[in-house]
């Protein structure tokens, strides 16, 4: 299986892959509170792949009571566009419902076309705008808060 639990010494991969997904990535030492702390899973290279093993992109899940949050998805760019993503986010919500959550809730940047287009396949919908809360190359841009109901 592909996908599985973050573990501690997987930290220095997932940072090279999330300094290479974003231009403004987590910082390291924000990676490793939450992989403390939340749901946090890493897809990694098949074992039949010339890369097997290698991680190539990580997704990060908080659950309150029946609530839950998508707090970063992320897949390295060589490895964009395989549908990774899709499998990562699919993990996530199926955890959210054996948590017994019944919405999930997720803020991503109005620029963010490949992000939106996946997850509008999931269901989510526009909740709410966040003016200017991001950073970017020019200044700053909003967040737009998606929910879906599980
Ligand atoms: C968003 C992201 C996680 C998608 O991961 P991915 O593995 O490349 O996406 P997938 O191959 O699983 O694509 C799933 C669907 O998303 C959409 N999609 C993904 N990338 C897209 C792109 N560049 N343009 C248009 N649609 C895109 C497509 O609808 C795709 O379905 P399809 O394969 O049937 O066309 C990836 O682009 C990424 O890591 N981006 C940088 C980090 C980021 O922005 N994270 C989200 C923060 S809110």
């Amino acid at each position: 299986m592909p996908i599985r639990l973050m573990q501690e010494n997987d930290l220095a991969a997932v940072m090279i892959n999330e300094n290479a997904a974003y231009d403004f990535p987590w910082s390291a030492s924000i990676m490793a509170s939450n992989q403390k702390r939340h749901y946090c899973i890493v897809f990694e290279a098949e074992a039949s792949a010339k890369n097997a093993g290698e991680i190539l992109g990580h997704a990060i899940l908080s659950t309150v009571v029946d609530e839950a949050s998508v707090l970063n998805i992320a897949v390295s760019p060589k490895a964009q566009r395989q549908r990774i993503g899709y499998q990562l986010m699919d993990d996530i919500l199926a955890h959210a419902l054996s948590k017994n959550c019944v919405e999930v809730f997720l803020e991503v940047r109005e620029s963010n076309r490949p992000a939106f287009t996946m997850y509008h396949q999931f269901g989510f919908n526009e909740i709410g705008v966040r003016n200017n809360y991001y950073p970017n190359k020019q200044g700053r841009e909003d967040a737009i808060l998606l929910a879906c109901y599980l």
